[in-house]
């Protein structure tokens, strides 16, 4: 039924109904905050437990570099794609057509939802065929920032343009007192004589991952322009989205605070100022930002080679924070909530050990997670809400953001010493030449893809299974 339609028919039944003695106050659908920085999607039910949309993946132009229209693979032609939102515990259905020439899906990162709603093709789950519409339906139980790509050929059809962010917005009562709520969705993408790269068999790739040259914020290669009152502080959700590069940003001329990650705002005692952010592939990060005087900017620091062929620093601004002295000052106070958040319980949890190793064949690299590349099958088995602690052996060079489907962990140890990220997460990175311990309770049931989010290391083998038995 379309918007009117349905609209027309609460009309109706509303006419027909006889009139009670009292009427109950009108139910007026909640407007979610406005989350600035993507053009949001139209919640297409008009009812408040539901949030509904429609995409269509296609393929289309996008201005990525001002000036230059590039074609892309698009959610609704664009890239990223609309920004979704629902509140925790509401309902969300989102009915995804493929118009391209090749089956998709939509994965929706960092969400705990039911597993056949999770967007990987696996057992008897299908992919969305060319021209087939498929209708994903899931209550998000968690507040934060997420985001969806797919989850075949990723390493195409992410580089492609198949990107978006989600937003679980949190009970108002938990939410950050703020004068901007705002989504940065980062990504670097490879565009040779301005066409996006054909994939690439080349062995750096296969070693590192694809590097892109041009740097994107919310899907242009422009640093986003802020004004900021006076007072004034913000949220900011950051996303790194790029196929493999794990991102540094430092913050000259604001005051930042960490107070949340992957799995949403963090309790007090846990958030802190922080200079330098480096964000992993697939991470998130939540951020209350202060202006310290008239300007400012979040800057990412991308490292590249000297005319020595020394490894130098190069600042890059993704976006200019001015203060807005014409404005009125701000009096939002910032976040001040102090929702709980349980970590895993690890005395006398399980172990389990996951190694990575690569072997160089004839048609290139393959990736391993103990000795198995995908989709050779995992007899990983685990038994729900009982906590394991996941010990991800790193021997080689080359860095992997670690990312679990449908669970949060915490970090325990990078090296034996205790790790520095705090909160729930769903992605860690694992530098080369070392070993991070995690721990997760599997709360959710289901087999659930454990995978490099390197997309070029996933799709050379290194994704495995586990399965949680409830
Ligand atoms: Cu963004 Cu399998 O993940
Ligand atoms: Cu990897």
């Amino acid at each position: 039924m379309t918007r009117s339609l349905l609209l027309l028919a609460l009309l109706l039944t509303a006419c027909v109904e006889p009139a009670a003695e009292e009427e109950p106050p009108p139910v007026e659908p909640q407007a979610l905050p406005t989350v600035q920085g993507l053009q949001p999607s139209v919640d297409l039910d008009p009812s408040d437990d539901v949030a509904e949309y429609a995409m269509t993946v296609r393929e289309g132009s996008v201005e990525l570099v001002a000036g230059q229209m590039v074609e892309a693979f698009t959610y609704d032609g664009m890239s990223p794609g609309p920004l979704l939102q629902v509140r925790r515990g509401q309902l969300m259905r989102v009915h995804v057509t493929n118009d391209l020439d090749e089956p998709t899906t939509v994965h929706w990162h960092g969400l705990r939802i039911d597993v056949a709603m999770d967007g990987v093709v696996m057992g008897n789950i299908p992919a969305i065929a060319p021209g087939d519409t498929f209708v994903y339906e899931f209550t998000p139980p968690d507040a934060g920032t997420f985001w969806f790509h797919p989850h075949v050929r990723s390493n195409v059809q992410v580089e492609a343009g198949l990107y978006g962010a989600l937003v679980v917005h949190e009970d108002a009562a938990l939410a950050p007192s703020v004068d901007a709520d705002r989504i940065f969705v980062l990504d670097d993408v490879l565009l040779e004589d301005g066409v996006i790269a054909e994939e690439s068999s080349n062995h750096m790739v296969q070693m590192h991952g694809r590097f892109g040259n041009t740097l994107l914020v919310n899907g242009q290669e422009d640093p986003l322009s802020i004004d900021l009152r006076p007072d004034g502080v913000e949220r900011w959700r950051l996303v790194n989205t790029a196929n493999a590069r794990t991102m540094v940003f430092r913050f000259p001329g604001l005051s930042v605070r960490e107070v949340g990650a992957d799995g949403g705002l963090w309790p007090q005692e846990w958030t802190r100022s922080i200079d330098e952010l480096t964000l992993p592939v697939g991470a998130r990060a939540e951020l209350e930002v202060r202006l310290d005087g008239d300007e400012g900017s979040l800057e990412q620091v991308v490292l590249a080679l000297d005319a020595n062929n020394d490894v130098i620093e190069v600042p890059v601004d993704r976006a200019l924070v001015t203060l807005d002295g014409d404005a009125a000052a701000s009096d939002a106070s910032g976040f001040t909530a102090d929702p709980p958040m349980a970590l895993p319980d690890v005395d006398g949890a399980d172990e389990h050990v996951l190694a990575v190793s690569a072997v160089n064949g004839a048609d290139g690299v393959t990736w391993m997670l103990n000795g198995r590349a995908w989709p050779e099958a995992s007899d990983w088995v685990v038994d729900q809400n009982v906590p394991v602690i996941i010990e991800v052996q790193n021997d080689l060079g080359p860095e992997h953001p670690f990312h679990v489907h449908g669970q949060f962990f915490s970090v325990l140890e990078r090296d034996g010493a205790p790790a520095d990220e705090r909160g729930l997460r769903d992605t860690v990175l694992v530098r080369g030449g070392t070993t991070v311990r995690i721990a997760t309770d599997f709360s959710n049931p289901g087999t659930w893809m454990v995978h490099c989010h390197i997309l070029e290391h996933a799709e050379r083998g290194m994704m495995t299974t586990v399965e949680v038995v409830p």
